[in-house]
């Protein structure tokens, strides 16, 4: 798929002002500093659609973006920061969480880890989260520029053999780096067959 238009449309914490169309939609989502933000620029060949730090916690909002002007990714706040209060974390908490409850355009989420770490309690657990409320996701691995290829598949194997403990079988996943624009295609053709269907 190309990307030929990619805008950004509006930001905000409450789902019900989120866009009222019934285009499609795809959500970004992972601890903060994972690449979510980064990830949404690479596939959109835009460098600073969506705005990146090196600092967690960059993104604090919903924020959506129509491509093609006929569907949206949506970049989401990152979990699991520990600087910021715990009542701006509560309410973090609470959007995302009505986010995925609610919105209905949602056809899949994408759930961003670093494949540099093992797998972690927080992502573990809000995938099953996602499961348990009927939220379809994959796992978009990110940063593989950072490991050389036979890392690669040894984390790729660690992360299936704790996901299989709870589910039937491996979520689908992919392999990124932001920085090298890989995988980029497979990305933009998975997302391109959900549309389609
Ligand atoms: P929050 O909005 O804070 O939740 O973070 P985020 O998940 O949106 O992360 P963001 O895209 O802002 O990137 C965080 C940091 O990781 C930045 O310094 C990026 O340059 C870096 N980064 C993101 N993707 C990659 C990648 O594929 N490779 C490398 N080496 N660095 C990356
Ligand atoms: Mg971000």
């Amino acid at each position: 798929m190309q990307i030929k238009t990619a805008e950004f449309v509006v930001s905000n914490s409450d789902v019900a002002k989120c866009p009222n169309s019934r285009l499609p939609e795809y959500a970004f989502i992972g601890r903060s500093n994972v690449g979510k933000s980064s990830l949404i620029n690479m596939l959109t060949g835009r460098k600073s659609l969506a705005k990146t730090s090196g600092k967690p916690g960059k993104t604090q909002l919903i924020n959506h973006f129509l491509i093609n002007k006929n569907w949206h990714l949506v970049d989401l706040p990152g979990y699991g920061y520990a600087r910021v209060s715990k009542s701006s974390k509560k309410t973090f908490q609470k959007f995302i969480t009505q986010y995925f409850s609610f919105r209905e355009q949602l056809v899949t989420a994408f759930v961003l880890v670093d494949i540099r770490h093992k797998p972690q309690p927080i992502d573990l657990e809000f995938m099953q989260w996602l499961g348990e409320n009927g939220i379809p996701f994959s796992i978009i691995f990110t940063k593989a520029d950072k490991l050389k290829p036979s890392a690669i598949t040894r984390h790729v194997e660690d992360y299936r053999n704790i996901l299989l403990e709870f589910w039937e079988a491996m979520p689908n996943y992919f392999i990124t780096s932001s920085s090298k624009d890989i995988g980029k295609e497979e990305l933009l053709g998975y997302i391109d067959n959900l549309n389609a269907n």
